[in-house]
């Protein structure tokens, strides 16, 4: 099933990821798309805070750590896949670990997860439309929520 919705500011978009944090079954892969500051990171904080495993303010762009963990009464995961350039970037994360137990692994840059899981996935890619607003689609399809960015975008921000 696909859905599209159109979010007007961050905490619109914190309100759906609070939303769609009520849908998610552990375990589950959230992989979010979507162009520099289209807020990925900001859909994160709304689905740390909507499972209670953490504030919204906990929730950053990693710097150095790429995966952030939340713990509560289930595990939540949050990987910025950004710098990653390859496999071999992918492997020292030990991403087999972290599915290795049913949790939420919330992925951002998720265009570059190249490891193979057998794992439900929800993907939400978000558009800029313009200033402040969103478009925000949701499939359990990558295609369906819009595929992947161009190789050319994700390199803008490298
Ligand atoms: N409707 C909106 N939804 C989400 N963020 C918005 C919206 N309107 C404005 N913003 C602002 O846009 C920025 C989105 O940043 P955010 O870090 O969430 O993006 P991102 O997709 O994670 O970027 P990056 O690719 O760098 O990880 C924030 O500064 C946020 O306040
Ligand atoms: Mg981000």
């Amino acid at each position: 099933m696909r859905s599209e919705f159109i979010s007007q500011s961050a905490d619109d978009t914190i309100g759906m990821g609070r939303n769609l944090a009520a849908r998610l079954t552990p375990p589950v892969l959230v992989m979010l798309s979507g162009e520099l500051g289209s807020g990925k990171t900001t859909l994160a904080k709304g689905i740390v805070s909507g499972l209670g495993v953490g504030r919204e303010e906990e929730v950053t762009s990693p710097t150095f750590t790429l995966v952030h963990v939340f713990h509560n009464h289930c595990r939540v995961y949050h990987v910025d896949l950004y710098r990653v350039e390859d496999f071999h970037d992918l492997e020292t994360l030990a991403l087999e670990d972290v599915l290795g137990e049913p949790a939420v692994v919330i992925v951002e840059w998720a265009e570059r997860m190249t490891l193979r899981t057998d794992w439900p996935a929800v993907y939400v890619h978000l558009e800029h439309v313009d200033g402040d607003t969103r478009r925000i689609t949701i499939s359990d399809f990558w295609e369906e929520a819009a595929g992947p960015p161009s190789l050319s975008q994700a390199k803008e921000k490298a």
